[in-house]
């Protein structure tokens, strides 16, 4: 790298905002093994890459997770009672409202359960994963939500997550509709030791 090279990777990660609303465009299979191959150029604890991945475009299958996770989340929400959440509770109670946002593609990261950081390996995975797609011009958002399917055999066996992996980042992927403005970033606490 030389001192003259643009860095564009910066205005990547500027630009990236968790998107939640999509158009019907399907999201070609190249550019899913695209995001894929740039996830797993992420660093890992050890070497491991104790990463697997199930790539979801069945709608109807989506959607019976998000109907599986939306009453255990309201509850959930409910029982915590924080604020900034009251929004999400009233969509989360709406029959109609969908935890994927309706987006074409579902990518479930998954981590193996005997490696040590797989936690932390997926989630550096996923976050390379999010930004390769907006450098494609394709929107993603972590659902955290969908995690909750873990309690759930039938449907993990229908999503074929093995016994001997968790559900680390559930990340929907799809051509994004109007977007919102970024989330407003706080100015971060940094103390430097010179
Ligand atoms: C671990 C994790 C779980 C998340 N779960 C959800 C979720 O269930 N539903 C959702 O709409 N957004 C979810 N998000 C997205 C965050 O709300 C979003 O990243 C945050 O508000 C900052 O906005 P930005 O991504 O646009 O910068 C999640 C993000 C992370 C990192």
């Amino acid at each position: 790298m030389t001192d003259t090279e643009p860095i564009e990777i910066f205005s990547v990660i500027r630009e990236r905002r968790s998107v939640r609303n999509y158009t019907d465009r399907d999201v070609p299979d190249e550019a899913l093994r695209a995001i894929i191959a740039a996830g797993i150029q992420a660093p890992t604890a050890l070497g491991l890459q104790p990463w697997q991945f199930v790539i979801v475009k069945d709608r109807g299958l989506m959607r019976q997770v998000s109907d599986y996770c939306k009453p255990i989340l309201v509850e959930k929400i409910g029982e915590e009672a924080r604020s900034g959440t009251e929004e999400f509770l009233a969509a989360l109670k709406s029959p109609g409202f969908n935890i994927f946002y309706n987006a074409p593609v579902l990518i479930l990261v998954l981590g193996a359960q005997e490696a040590v950081s797989s936690v932390l390996d997926c989630t550096l995975c996923a976050e390379n994963m999010m930004l390769a797609a907006w450098a494609l011009g394709i929107g993603s958002c972590w659902i955290g939500s969908a995690a909750l399917v873990q309690q759930n055999p039938d449907l993990l066996a229908a999503l074929k997550v093995p016994a001997d992996h968790q559900i680390v980042a559930p990340l929907i992927f799809g051509y994004p509709g109007p977007l919102s403005p970024k989330a407003v970033r706080r100015e971060p606490q940094v103390t430097w030791i010179a």
